[in-house]
């Protein structure tokens, strides 16, 4: 017996980070996160369940993917198996519309879809809540990527109290986040170890204690559309985060030379007034925000500087959504 469904959902980049977690397993977070959904990149996953199947089989862009990516995948679907009281392995299809070689996460879009589709073919109907927290267990950020627009991730105490809301829809505010590739040699430490490591740093503790007033405060400037108070608080979280994972043991460096160039430039544009601000996630790529009527003159600036490598133009976007499965090939 076959029972198939396919999803797809946007990643999204956070406003207010998430770093370190109460309890790895779950991943309930150590503080509350905000984030924007990001139209214009996308997972597609479809998850085919077949009672022939011995293994649950991962497909990623068309390649058989074995190790710790399916052990994830094969974890959360074993809680949506639990659900349905089902324990039938499964074929999972999955497909990024990101340009290769962006560095752009894609765990988010990745688990969020993974969620959805599953949940569908094992006829369970959840509801976004439910999904949200599920995701969440798959990778963190993909709780946010289950709602649209402006999102939040209460953090909660576990499994029940963690999830993530859309606080306004994609239409509230028409920022433009240009994602921009830097070169670097560096391989970067997964996501899922810096958290680990997060609680290594002595910085850690303030940057949690403090994070309910950032939350608070980006939230205000988001639903006031407040660009000034936006950007001041968006540098500091990201730039808190940086200092906790500069500062584990072992420290993390995700910064290459060109991060920095691009930090300046937007701090300079800004003293210039220009509406435009900077935040950056476990890599060196820069996420370089602005109300859309200043997209062109940041793009052209952007353009000029000699560690830009690349610029893709994200802009909010909508939740996970159902698609038509694709046909199996194999
Ligand atoms: C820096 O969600 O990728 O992007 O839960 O281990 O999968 P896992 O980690 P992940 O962490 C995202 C960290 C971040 C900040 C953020 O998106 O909030």
């Amino acid at each position: 017996m076959i029972s198939t469904a396919a999803a797809a959902a946007h990643p999204n980049i956070a406003f207010i980070k998430y770093w370190g977690n109460q309890d790895d397993d779950l991943r309930i977070p150590a503080n509350g996160s905000l984030s924007m959904t990001l139209d214009g990149l996308q997972t597609r996953t479809t998850v085919e369940f077949d009672t022939s199947l011995k293994a649950d089989q991962l497909i990623l862009n068309g390649e058989p993917i074995a190790g710790e990516a399916l052990t994830r995948v094969s974890a959360t679907l074993d809680h949506l198996r639990q659900r349905a009281e089902l324990n039938t392995s499964a074929l999972v299809r999955s497909e990024n519309s990101f340009p290769t070689g962006t560095g752009i996460a894609s765990s988010a879009s990745a688990f969020a879809a993974l969620v959805m589709a599953g949940s569908t073919a094992l006829g369970l109907c959840l509801s976004e809540r439910e999904l949200s927290q599920l995701a969440r267990i798959g990778s963190g950020s993909a709780s946010r990527s289950i709602p649209g627009g402006f999102v939040e991730w209460q953090a909660g105490s576990d499994h029940e109290s963690s999830y993530a809301v859309s606080i306004a829809g994609p239409e509230h505010w028409a920022l433009v986040d240009y994602v921009v590739l830097v070169s670097s040699q560096h391989k970067s430490v997964s996501s899922s170890r810096g958290h680990q490591l997060a609680a290594t740093s002595p910085l850690q503790a303030a940057r949690v204690a403090d994070a309910d007033r950032r939350l608070a405060l980006c939230r205000k400037a988001l639903l006031a559309k407040d660009f000034p108070a936006f950007a001041e608080v968006v540098e500091q979280d990201s730039n808190l985060m940086h200092s906790v994972m500069m500062t584990s043991t072992p420290p993390l460096y995700y910064w290459a030379p060109g991060t920095l160039e691009i930090i300046n430039a937007v701090r300079e544009w800004r003293e210039e007034g220009l509406q435009v601000c900077f935040t950056i996630d476990a890599g060196p790529n820069v996420h370089v925000l602005c109300p859309d009527t200043e997209a062109e003159a940041v793009k052209r600036r952007l353009t000029s500087l000699v560690s830009v490598r690349s610029l893709l133009k994200c802009t909010p976007g909508g939740p996970a959504w159902l698609i038509e499965p694709e046909i199996s090939g194999v």
